[in-house]
């Protein structure tokens, strides 16, 4: 769960000439119903629902998804021939309604006028139909990944058993509908989407997970690329065939020694430079007590008690999954974890306590699409994981490389799950990476964005992607943070602006 949370919370070349050769008709809408649902600073919304193939590559079937869409109307778009650009917040399983409601209004300022917002709630997720569930319950679900112990070091069995019985759950909840829920099928939905609201050539804009729909967009149907700009960017190749992601957490510690290098610059203004009445001397002073801190707790996790309902323990993989980690994605939200961190090296727990103890994840829990997405994705899942049962999954995970000693050991369940899985892959997309394949030839060149240090898709993954597409440019944000929106750079709108309006890309090693 954790390496695939790559969720977003941003908050925040001339045109082919193909592209004038048919005329687009503003009105060729008519394959989509669009009804208003809502207004964000004065621009109107859209709402409407499209039903896609079950199974795009298997056109025989009938049945389908139902997927709702919804898009934002730019007040100058008309002028340009009425573009949208497509947008996906990332999860896998964030929804792209959600997203567009909650974000329209900021992302139309970086964008301007000129071209429309639309998403979409891919299939399987939130309000698409049927949705993925393995769980009867969004309580039975909560329950679950509250009670996972996390520790494949040291609860193995437990954590063994409960991925199969959940690799069972998920088959028995949707039988035959499961296994079509991937990103490939999701990115076929996204031409039906284009096909319905008659647009031509695809302007995409994602986020995290949604690098990888970006990504596999382009490799499946590279010839209807006119925009896509990918941010925090996620391995392809690791993503469909690894069974042990190795890429994800390369920076993550790089990213939290600049949480204290930063916050040792700041000096009496960080919280965390000065604890129980001495200052530190150095950032790597100030980091060796907190890593020395972080050990203790693994020993010995800090009781809590505020009154006889509302007790518990700060643990380390508390305070690191929900408190610190979640931090590195938003520097934004770093004066708060130096104070709370600050409290609790102080000896007060409580702040840290309330803020940490519940799974910022826990407000995504309302389908089981993640799973579906990573599973069925993936090309060492289920029948075909290289090892299965307890203890080679545990040698297998122990054995690899610790990318980052903060986080790594807490990413064991994604691997259990891939061991236990029963749903054969169904899709037949192979990633093509550089080396081993060549570039990717696109209509018009992608533009790819990533920070210098960015805690979950790092930038050695956003270069292997601008690599593998003949003529992507990278454009590196130095800053830290998850996307470039995480921490927001009117240098980089600036670019991101041009390239969507104007087509025109930033020059080659642009920073
Ligand atoms: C909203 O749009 C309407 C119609 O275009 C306009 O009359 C009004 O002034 C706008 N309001 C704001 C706050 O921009
Ligand atoms: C609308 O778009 C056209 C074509 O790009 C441009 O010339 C015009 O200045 C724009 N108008 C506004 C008000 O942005
Ligand atoms: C205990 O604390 C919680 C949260 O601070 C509060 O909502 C609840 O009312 C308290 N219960 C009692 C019995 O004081
Ligand atoms: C443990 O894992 C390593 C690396 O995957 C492998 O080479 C080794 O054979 C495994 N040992 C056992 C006993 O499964």
């Amino acid at each position: 769960m954790l390496a695939t949370a790559c969720v977003s919370f941003a908050l925040v070349a001339p045109c082919l000439a193909d592209e004038f050769q048919t005329p687009l008709d503003s009105h060729a809408d008519s394959g989509l119903q669009w009804k208003e649902c809502g207004e964000v600073n004065n621009h109107t919304l859209q709402c409407s629902q499209l039903n896609v193939p079950m199974d795009h590559f298997n056109p025989s079937s009938e049945k389908t998804f139902s997927i709702p869409v919804i898009r934002m109307l730019a007040k100058n778009a008309s002028a340009t021939g009425d573009r949208h650009i497509f947008l996906n917040p990332g999860g896998p399983g964030a929804s792209g309604v959600g997203f567009l409601r909650g974000s329209a209004s900021h992302l139309n300022k970086l964008v301007g006028e000129g071209l429309h917002l639309l998403s979409f709630d891919p299939r399987g997720v939130r309000g698409s139909t049927p949705p993925a569930v393995c769980y009867a319950s969004n309580a039975q679900r909560a329950a679950a990944f509250a009670s996972n112990p996390w520790d494949f070091e040291y609860q193995a069995g437990e954590m063994y058993t409960r991925a199969e019985n959940k690799a069972k759950a998920c088959v028995d909840m949707m039988g035959e509908y499961g296994k079509y829920i991937n990103t490939p099928q999701t990115a076929s939905d996204m031409t039906s989407i284009l096909d319905a609201i008659g647009q031509q050539k695809m302007y995409y804009w994602g986020l995290s997970y949604g690098t990888i729909l970006g990504q596999t967009y382009a490799q499946m149907f590279p010839e209807r690329i006119s925009r896509m700009v990918i941010d925090g960017v996620s391995n392809l190749n690791d993503w469909y065939n690894s069974f042990h992601f190795d890429e994800s957490f390369i920076d993550t510690d790089k990213t939290f020694t600049g949480f204290i290098e930063e916050c040792f610059k700041a000096r009496e203004a960080c919280p965390l430079y000065s604890i129980r009445g001495g200052h530190f001397r150095s950032a790597g002073q100030l980091q060796s007590y907190i890593d020395d801190f972080l050990r203790r707790l693994e020993e010995e996790p800090i009781p809590v008690y505020l009154n006889s309902t509302n007790y518990g323990a700060i643990t380390r993989r508390s305070l690191v999954t929900n408190g610190i980690f979640f931090a590195l994605y938003k520097p934004k939200t770093w004066p708060l974890l130096a104070q709370n961190l600050a409290d609790l090296l102080n000896g007060n727990s409580t702040p840290a306590y309330n803020a940490y103890s519940e799974s910022w994840l826990t407000d995504f829990l309302v389908d089981d699409s993640p799973t579906f997405v990573v599973m069925n994705d993936n090309r060492k899942s289920g029948p075909d994981a290289p090892v299965h049962g307890i203890k080679p999954v545990r040698n297998h995970t122990l054995s690899s490389p610790e990318r980052s000693v903060l986080i790594s050991r807490y990413q064991g369940s994604d691997i259990y799950d891939r061991a236990s899985w029963s749903i054969p892959t169904t899709h037949d997309f192979h990633p093509r990476y550089r080396p081993e394949f060549p570039r990717t030839k696109t209509a018009e060149p992608i533009l790819v964005l990533s920070t210098t240090w960015d805690p979950v898709c790092p930038l050695a993954s956003a270069k292997e992607a601008q690599d593998s597409f003949e003529g992507a440019r990278l454009l590196e944000q130095k800053s830290y943070g998850h996307c470039t929106l995480s921490m927001p750079s009117l240098c980089t709108v600036g670019y991101l602006r041009r390239y969507f309006n104007e087509g025109i890309l930033p020059e080659a090693g642009a920073t």
